[in-house]
């Protein structure tokens, strides 16, 4: 691990980094928020004193580390260790040939072509789910954020294994994926734990927690197998398709640790950036208003399909503020393989490089008046005139998210049909705070109360 001093970019000092780590780890945004005020977009920190990491909120240098110098730079440890512990080595986690290898066959099953095929295989699950909301939703305030784990996790089983996955099994895997990103994040930030937990029998916990996930995926692969796929499964993706240089498709194992790679990626993302949306939407009701209108003139009486869900601008507008204000992914992680040079930075080998994209988001260098809620900023006009790195809620470069096709088309569908059928308000107009663990969650529970209005 390098421990050298990235030259050049201001410097958190390491007894200042030690007294924070506690912080870091309740509420890391708001110590590198601090940081940013203080020492500008670009700084380094010792994670818990012992990690040296360069942080940049710097859509210059982040388009350095993820597109025009990207070969110079892999995931960190974060992914390489840490979540390779718990996920397996797949698409997510690893690098070089094996990598493009692999992304390039499951990339067949994010194409708009695919998922346009995919949207109305969705519908009976969806409508199990707007069922089931509405009831929870008569008998008083719902958990937004607890309703859109059991939404993006259903949805993305269903694309994936073809088959509705039962209420008890889905809020199992949240929960799971829920308990094992904490304990991650845990090691992260406080990396002088780690042999602490193999000592303690933690690591071993976690890692039955990890086969309970398996085993689940396992079985949905082997009722679908048996059931016999259909032309438009992802699963056939998975089971048939061959790489180009074996002629052989993936082995059990590989469909099983790939299929719960994106299952997890998928969920832990759209669920918080959706209810994110919705306590937006709560705040600004003016948007709910707009969107309906929307919804009405775009999709009026018919079905939703991806070419009408993405005709809804002012939609997607909101999605993209929403995504801005709290992107779920709220930093990227990057090792430098060898010495490299950027806007005057001096970054060696071995260093840990951390595009940050909540505070890229919020840099006023950038962006105006960075905590407003505004969709209005994504007229037409403005990407245009922004660096193409200030906003990156799904990444950049090569290794930008996989599944961005499909989790706009979920989160376009997801928002129409509630804004179609509902009036909602928070049950408590206090503002929400942030919790970012791996994922930018809001803390505590956000509480609905939802009106039917059609
Ligand atoms: C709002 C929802 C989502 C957000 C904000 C999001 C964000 C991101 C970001 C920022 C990355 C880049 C990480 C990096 O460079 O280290 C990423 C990667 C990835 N995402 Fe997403 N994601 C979302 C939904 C999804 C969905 C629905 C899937 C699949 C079902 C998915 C699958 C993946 C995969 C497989 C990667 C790794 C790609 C690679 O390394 O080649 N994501 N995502």
């Amino acid at each position: 691990m390098f421990d050298g001093r990235i030259s050049s970019a201001p410097h958190v000092h390491r007894a200042r980094a030690v007294l924070d780590a506690r912080g870091m780890l309740r509420n890391c945004i708001k110590v590198f928020e601090g940081y940013r005020a203080r020492l500008g977009s670009t700084f380094t920190v010792h994670f818990g004193g012992l990690v040296p990491a360069l942080v940049t909120a710097d859509p210059v240098v982040i388009k350095h580390v993820l597109r025009s110098n990207q070969d110079n730079y892999e995931k960190s440890f974060i992914q390489a260790e840490r979540m390779v512990e718990f996920q397996g080595a797949g698409v997510v986690n690893i690098h070089g040939e094996a990598w493009k290898r692999q992304r390039k066959l499951l990339a067949q099953g994010f194409k708009p072509n695919y998922l346009a095929r995919l949207l109305p295989m969705h519908q009976d699950v969806f409508e199990e789910l707007m069922h089931n909301f509405d009831g929870e939703a008569r008998r008083g305030p719902v958990n937004i954020r607890q309703q859109m784990v059991q939404f993006t996790l259903r949805l993305t089983g269903k694309a994936l294994y073809g088959r509705s996955m039962p209420t008890a099994e889905l809020e199992r895997i949240g929960a799971i994926i829920h308990e094992i990103q904490n304990f991650v994040h845990r090691q992260i930030v406080q990396p002088w734990m780690i042999p602490w937990y193999r000592i303690n029998g933690q690591s071993a916990k976690y890692q039955k927690l990890r086969r309970e996930g398996d085993a689940i995926a396992l079985r949905h692969i082997r009722a679908r197998l048996s059931e016999g796929l259909s032309k438009n499964d992802f699963l056939r993706i998975l089971t048939e398709t061959p790489y180009h240089d074996t002629g052989l498709p993936m082995d059990e194992p590989m469909v099983m640790l790939e299929s719960l790679q994106l299952l997890v990626a998928g969920n832990v993302t759209s669920t918080n950036a959706l209810a994110w949306i919705f306590y937006l939407l709560a705040r600004h009701p003016k948007y709910i208003l707009e969107i309906r209108d929307e919804v009405a003139s775009v999709i009026g009486a018919n079905a939703m399909d991806y070419r009408n869900l993405h005709q809804l601008e002012g939609t997607v507008r909101v999605i993209d503020e929403a995504l801005r204000l709290y992107p779920p992914f709220w930093m990227i992680d990057r090792i430098a393989l060898n010495d490299d040079e950027v806007n005057g930075i001096h970054i060696p080998a071995r260093a840990m490089v951390l595009p940050y994209i909540y505070g890229t988001h919020r840099n006023p260098a950038h962006w105006q008046n960075v905590e407003a809620f505004d969709p209005g900023r994504f007229e037409s006009r403005g990407p245009r005139e922004r660096h193409p790195f200030a906003y990156i809620p799904f990444g950049g470069g090569p290794r930008t998210c996989l599944g961005t096709n499909m989790a706009v088309m979920q989160m376009l569908m997801i928002v129409a049909a509630f804004v179609r059928k509902y009036d909602f308000a928070l049950v408590t107009n206090e503002p929400i705070d942030i919790d970012p663990s791996m994922m930018l969650r809001p803390k505590g529970v956000v509480s609905m109360k939802f009106r039917a209005v059609a």
